[in-house]
């Protein structure tokens, strides 16, 4: 018994040693590769404790309209949203978060879906299942791809691409690692006129999202504005040279690691889709990494669903025989 304390003492003396005399391998080789942790923002700790205070829903979801769904990756990236609620409760579906309310006096949903391509198409496919959403905002910061992508410049999304979905030309050992040339591959969605799945290699957002969004981007000027491409991929890539690339070849003005997927999930299930993001950083900039970006891109959003909501309950009060009319 005594023998057996010795060694869990030793071998825990062992392990904390490792931390003070091996040499941080990993901090090393890393020099020169920038990311932000982004899990330590300012006012997360109260922000988490207000979600804890709002009141838990269990069972089915009910609603006469179909919500909005808001999507965000991290705490900022959704708390304005959230503060915007009214009468705002928390599911939690397969620990994901989402918080249901109204804004507007119109149903909305925000999810947060946490980083990264396969959370943000799990939420995404659950929301869809269990809120029945009709129509999906993926949002939040991105990295820019050009200069003219600067700190809280808008970049509305008129095509996604996953910059990670990609085939190499074959080349041989010793030849070192080459992603260019590559081939755009895609990822499968669901062809709802073959009834099957299908290799698709850029998505695009709904025509009526996208229109509104250049309308709030055109009358609100306080907005720096840019539509195009957004690069989805669970990286954080910074070569300069990997940035024109993306732009060169797909158009992309920012990455980020949620929109595409999202995008992917609403094309194979149908629902209207657009992403919408605020730069955040940008290494060919000499501007520095700013997480207010993220209260940015969620205000023009709120105004998109303004516009959005007044869209759809207008021309849900049409009856058949008046649209008829009018044709
Ligand atoms: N590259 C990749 N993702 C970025 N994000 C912000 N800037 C970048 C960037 N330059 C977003 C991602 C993810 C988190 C790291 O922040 O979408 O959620």
């Amino acid at each position: 018994m005594l023998q057996k304390k010795f060694i869990a003492f030793l071998a825990a003396i062992l392990f904390a040693a490792n931390f003070f005399f091996l040499p941080n391998v990993s901090a090393e080789n890393s020099a020169s590769v920038q990311n932000v942790t982004l899990n330590k923002f300012e006012g997360n700790e109260s922000f988490i404790k207000f979600l804890n205070s709002l009141p838990q829903k269990k069972g089915a979801y009910k609603s006469k309209q179909r919500p909005i769904l808001l999507e965000g990756a991290m705490n900022i990236e959704i708390n304005r949203f959230v503060k915007a609620l009214k009468n705002p409760v928390v599911y939690r579906i397969l620990n994901y978060v989402y918080v249901a309310g109204t804004y507007k006096n119109y149903p909305v949903i925000v999810a947060r879906t946490e980083q990264g391509m396969e959370n943000s198409a799990a939420v995404t496919a659950l929301a869809i299942e269990n809120f029945n959403p009709i129509a999906v905002i993926n949002q939040g910061i991105a990295g820019g791809h050009v200069a003219e992508a600067k700190i809280n410049s808008i970049i509305i999304g008129d095509k996604y691409i996953n910059s990670a979905a990609i085939i190499t030309e074959k080349t041989p050992a010793g030849a070192g690692v080459k992603i260019i040339p590559q081939e755009m591959r895609g990822t499968y969605c669901y062809d709802k006129d073959a009834k099957t799945f299908k290799l698709c290699k850029e998505y695009f957002p709904d025509p009526t999202l996208l229109k509104i969004a250049e309308e709030v981007a055109a009358s609100n000027k306080n907005f720096h504005t840019l539509t195009g491409t957004i690069s989805s991929a669970d990286a954080w890539l910074n070569g300069i040279d990997h940035y024109k690339y993306l732009n060169e070849t797909y158009g992309s003005l920012a990455e980020e690691m949620e929109n595409c997927s999202a995008a992917q999930i609403c094309k194979s299930l149908n629902v209207p889709f657009i992403g919408i993001r605020a730069i955040s950083n940008n290494t060919i900039l000499t501007q520095d990494f700013s997480e207010d970006t993220a209260a940015t891109s969620q205000d023009f959003v709120l105004l998109v669903v303004e516009r959005y909501i007044k869209t759809i309950t207008t021309s849900y009060q049409l009856p058949a025989n008046i649209k008829e009319s009018f044709n």
